[in-house]
């Protein structure tokens, strides 16, 4: 029997810290590995920052699609994607999250009869307005290994039709990174570098429910200006909303700390030493959760209902998000919090272990 081939497609910034250590686990079986990067993300801080800081070997391929609108970005993935699957007929195809990349891959594996496997499958915000909900709905239904990080996840899945069979609660390998890297987590180092004294909260901005319309970028302006007038607010700021946010004069306040987008071990040490997080982010709701940092997640809804469950999370509005964070301030840090149910660090060696299960081989 000829080693199968296992291609892994990442292509956005939220894609890498979970595919590190599926990459890592999967190296101890007798598969070969294919790392494609679509291109989705190009900054250095957006995408190679990753693979230097998180020793993800370097992609095999790129396919280089950049940005562009859903069809446009979406399609060129599609395009360069069926002509390397064709040549190299992958035995799986790995999937990861709700991105735009991450759909892409899906449809042509599936056309091709190619199997694929979602990483972070079943999450459900039931909110078709966000792009990522339809991503997440059109991978799910097209996956064979649906890899689940909640038991929440599971139950969508199982209301959506899904056999048992193909559903497996592996944990969260984004965790998994968290775990491994903290020691490098310097709070101290990081402010320093920024030259940032005293007490901050971080925020992070990119959802298009946010940043995209000119009404709701004048309301966020305010609800964050309000923010700033408590205490001072640092922000690795996303290039999707920055032309927007700068011209609404978002940057135009004293506390307002407005950076580029940081590295990951940078952006956690500075998340570890914060009073509180702001943000729209998936991911950022659930390392929040795991460092004890309270989260205040400025969106109507979350798929990741396990970090209000189980972690430090609160959904605020614009309108209510001031009074929030005077709340938190006021309230001493809690010692001990639950965390979700196998976010422990070994997400990416039982994902591999499903991987391997399913192709019919065993760790060397
Ligand atoms: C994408 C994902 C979103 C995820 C986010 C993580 C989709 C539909 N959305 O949103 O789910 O939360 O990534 O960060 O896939 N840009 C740059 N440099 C880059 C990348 C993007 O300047 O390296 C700018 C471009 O102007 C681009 C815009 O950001 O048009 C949006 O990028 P895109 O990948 O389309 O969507 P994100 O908002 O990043
Ligand atoms: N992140 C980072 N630097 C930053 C902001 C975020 O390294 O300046 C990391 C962080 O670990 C986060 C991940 O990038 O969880 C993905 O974040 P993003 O908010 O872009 O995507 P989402 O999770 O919302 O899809």
């Amino acid at each position: 029997m000829s080693t199968p081939l296992v291609v892994h497609v990442t292509g956005a910034r939220p894609n890498f810290p979970k595919a590190a250590p599926v990459l890592a686990a999967l190296s101890e079986y007798p598969v070969e590995q294919l790392l494609v990067h679509t291109g989705q993300h190009y900054d250095d801080k957006m995408s190679d920052v990753f693979f230097r800081q998180l020793g993800i070997p370097l992609p095999d391929v790129n396919l280089g699609v950049g940005s562009g609108s859903h069809g446009a970005q979406t399609a060129a993935v599609m395009v360069a994607l069926e002509e390397l699957f064709v040549e190299r007929q992958p035995a799986l195809v790995v999937v990861y999250g709700d991105v735009n990349s991450t759909v892409a891959a899906s449809l042509v594996a599936a056309k091709l009869l190619i199997p694929s496997a979602h990483v972070e499958a079943g999450l459900r915000s039931f909110d078709l307005t966000m792009p990522e909900e339809v991503n997440r709905l059109v991978t799910d239904r097209l996956s064979s290994l649906l890899l689940t990080t909640s038991t929440d996840a599971i139950a969508h899945l199982g209301n959506e039709g899904v056999h048992p069979d193909k559903i497996h609660f592996v944990g969260n390998p984004m965790i998994d990174t968290l775990l491994k890297n903290q020691d490098r987590f310097d709070s101290a180092a990081v402010t320093a570098e920024l030259g940032i004294e005293g007490d901050y909260i971080v925020s992070t901005l990119h959802r298009p429910g946010n940043v995209d319309d000119p009404a709701d970028v004048a309301e966020l302006v305010k609800a964050m200006h309000a923010v700033a007038d408590q205490i001072r607010v640092v922000i690795p700021l996303h290039p999707r909303g920055r032309a927007r946010l700068q011209e609404a004069g978002f940057f135009d306040h004293a506390n307002m700390t407005v950076i580029d987008p940081l590295g990951y071990i940078e952006f956690m040490g500075l998340v570890r030493g914060s009073r509180a997080v702001v943000t729209d982010s998936g991911g950022v709701q659930e390392e929040t959760t795991i460092l004890g940092v309270p989260c205040l997640t400025l969106r109507p809804n979350t798929e990741r209902p396990v970090t209000i469950t189980h972690g430090t999370n609160q959904l605020v509005t614009r309108e209510v998000l001031a009074d929030k964070v005077a709340q938190v301030l006021a309230t001493p840090r809690a010692e001990t919090w639950k965390t979700p149910p196998l976010w422990d660090g070994h997400a990416g060696s039982r994902i591999a272990e499903v991987i391997g299960d399913y192709l019919g081989v065993v760790q060397a």
